[in-house]
């Protein structure tokens, strides 16, 4: 449920579009690209992240990269995929809404043959450009709005609170999409009080630093809000110092609605598979709390009630 598709832009195919696409990288070699993923926070990556999607220019590209994304979900266990994606670092590129929909649908299509793994997309506004920007982007998604089960709010989020973008989230509940946002990474627990309270969020995307506020966990545990959290993204990040330090133990244990999610695998070290066996390994969680983690999710999802059901 917290998987950006940008963030599964391996290396290697990164210069394979690169070459594609007649794009110079500022890297000679794979090996050289990957030594750049050393992260000090947030914008740090994102600095990165944004710079490469410079290869993804066609339809093609993007259902190139989904695929890509799918075939690995499909050797880590996953059935089932809420995937985001960035439209302003595309339409900004001069990369139509159409395009990237077009090609990410045509890839998830295809992976519900292939691989039977069901999927949904979240359309994410970039917090850091203004809410005119993200009023402007949703009304030029209306015509797909058919394969867009939510919104989301990500990019840099310190200095850029949820409250920018009520207007758009009011749009979108209109409009009968569900509504997530990223709280609490780096941004303090008002964000995540501003998610649920201004915005009316279904779901809180990390949500570590909720810790921090003891009546924001009563109310997160009191309305079941799921918590996207994403272990090793935050240990890159810096978000946390090292992975067994991580909260999810204290989270599980307050009966916060917790899922176990990869973020921007390529980047960050791990798909979701990888994630689940790292916090195995680093806070001893046994297979009951795996299992809880791995129900939670689905638990959390945006599946209709009764393909949830069949999984619980
Ligand atoms: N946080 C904020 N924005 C992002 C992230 C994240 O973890 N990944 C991609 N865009
Ligand atoms: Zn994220």
């Amino acid at each position: 449920m917290h998987l950006h598709i940008e963030g599964t832009l391996e290396p290697e195919l990164a210069f394979a579009l690169a070459a594609r696409n007649g794009v110079t990288l500022p890297y000679a070699t794979e090996d050289e690209l990957r030594r750049a993923y050393s992260f000090s926070d947030l914008q740090s990556f994102l600095d990165l992240y944004y710079a490469l999607m410079a290869v993804l220019r066609t339809e093609d590209d993007f259902a190139d990269l989904a695929h890509a994304y799918l075939a690995r979900a499909e050797e880590q266990g996953v059935r089932h995929a809420e995937i985001f994606f960035d439209p302003q670092a595309h339409t900004a590129r001069g990369v139509s809404l159409g395009t990237v929909i077009r090609g990410l649908s045509r890839a998830l299509d295809a992976a519900q043959e292939t691989y039977g793994i069901t999927t949904r997309l979240i359309m994410c506004f970039l917090r850091d450009e203004s809410a005119a920007s993200a009023l402007e982007t949703f009304e030029a998604a209306r015509p797909y709005l058919d394969r867009i089960t939510a919104v989301g709010l990500d990019s840099a989020e310190v200095g850029h609170p949820p409250s920018k973008f009520k207007e758009v989230y009011a749009l979108a509940r209109e409009a009968g999409l569900k509504c997530v946002a990223h709280a609490g990474e780096e941004g303090p627990p008002a964000y995540v009080w501003e998610a649920l309270d201004v915005l009316g969020v279904d779901r809180i995307d990390h949500g570590v630093r909720a810790l921090e506020d003891e009546r924001l966990v009563a109310r997160l545990v009191a309305d079941r809000i799921p918590l996207t959290v994403c272990p090793l993204s935050n240990v890159r990040l810096r978000v946390i110092d090292d992975l067994a330090a991580h909260p999810l133990p204290a989270m599980l244990d307050a009966g916060l609605l917790v899922t176990v999610n990869s973020d921007d695998p390529a980047y960050f070290g791990g798909y979701a598979h990888d994630n689940f066996a790292a916090v195995r390994d680093a806070l001893g969680l046994d297979d009951a709390a795996l299992r809880t983690l791995a129900r939670n999710s689905f638990e959390a999802s945006f599946l209709d009630e009764a393909t949830r059901a069949a999984y619980l």
